[in-house]
């Protein structure tokens, strides 16, 4: 039995977010500079979106460049913004085919300019798809965020459209990037960090967590059926005791 017959189809994580990490370990491994690293890691992107369409899940949060990732060497921030260009206008149209819709979160007013006009374009061209929706985080962070949506509420206050107390759970998630996203009940980290680095801090308030020590260049669709599993094989409690989830199941 293959792993994606193992997996409950109607108990698929609606929403399942990763942060691909481990490209530049990768590439150090087979003696190949940090770019190669990255470039093979598209391969993963491609696979990991099939198998998320097979296995029924309907959004896919991809951290592809962080906030912090600025403060990385000129010659790989350029790779990367230039391997971003280049897979999104390749992928447009198999995106396409296979019904995928792109967009994006992010600040992508601090992106290059080809990199918005691409990641624009390819929202555009896919926008009316109904199939598995491809999130890509760019220029992302979680705080940042959460300052805006504070931010955007003070003003709301201050202008008299909104009162204190009208400010509750949903009206501050409508201000962030993920407005009308449902939270991912999966968040995946590859690469043997077990750490968060800044994203979706709001929105993983409830997600189970899957740590794996396999690099994001090996990581293939085999892998998120796997991490798909593992997420079947648990208790989601939101707080309660055991005896209420089997009541209510
Ligand atoms: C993840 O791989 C990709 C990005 C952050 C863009 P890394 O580049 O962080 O790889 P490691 O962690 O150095 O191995
Ligand atoms: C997190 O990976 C960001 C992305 C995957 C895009 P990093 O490799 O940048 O994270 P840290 O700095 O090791 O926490
Ligand atoms: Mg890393």
């Amino acid at each position: 039995m293959s792993a994606l017959e193992k997996i409950d189809i109607n108990n698929t994580p609606e929403h399942i977010a990763i942060i691909m990490d481990g490209n530049g370990r990768w590439a150090k491994q087979q003696g190949e500079d940090r770019l190669f690293g990255h470039n093979i890691g598209v391969e993963s992107v491609r696979e990991v979106l099939k198998g998320a369409q097979q296995a029924n899940v309907k959004y896919l949060t991809l951290y592809a460049f962080s906030t912090e990732n600025w403060n990385r060497p000129k010659e790989e921030v350029e790779g990367l913004m230039n391997l971003l260009v280049h897979t999104i206008s390749n992928e447009v149209e198999e995106l396409n085919k296979n019904n995928v819709c792109i967009s994006t979160i992010g600040n992508l007013d601090g992106l290059p300019g080809d990199c918005k006009a691409e990641m624009q374009n390819a929202y555009e061209q896919t926008k009316k798809n109904t199939g598995v929706q491809l999130i890509l985080a760019l220029n992302y962070s979680a705080k940042w965020e959460l300052m805006n949506a504070v931010k955007s509420i003070a003003n709301k206050v201050k202008e008299n459209s909104l009162t204190i107390n009208e400010i509750t759970e949903q009206v501050f998630a409508d201000e962030l990037t993920t407005k009308n996203i449902p939270d991912p009940e999966l968040l995946i980290r590859t690469s043997g960090e077990h750490r968060v680095s800044n994203f979706l801090l709001w929105q993983i308030a409830y997600s189970e967590f899957y740590f794996t020590e396999i690099l994001w260049p090996d990581f293939k669709r085999d892998n998120l059926y796997e991490a798909i599993l593992d997420y079947q094989s648990r208790e989601r409690r939101f707080g309660m005791v055991s005896e209420q989830i089997e009541k209510t199941s």
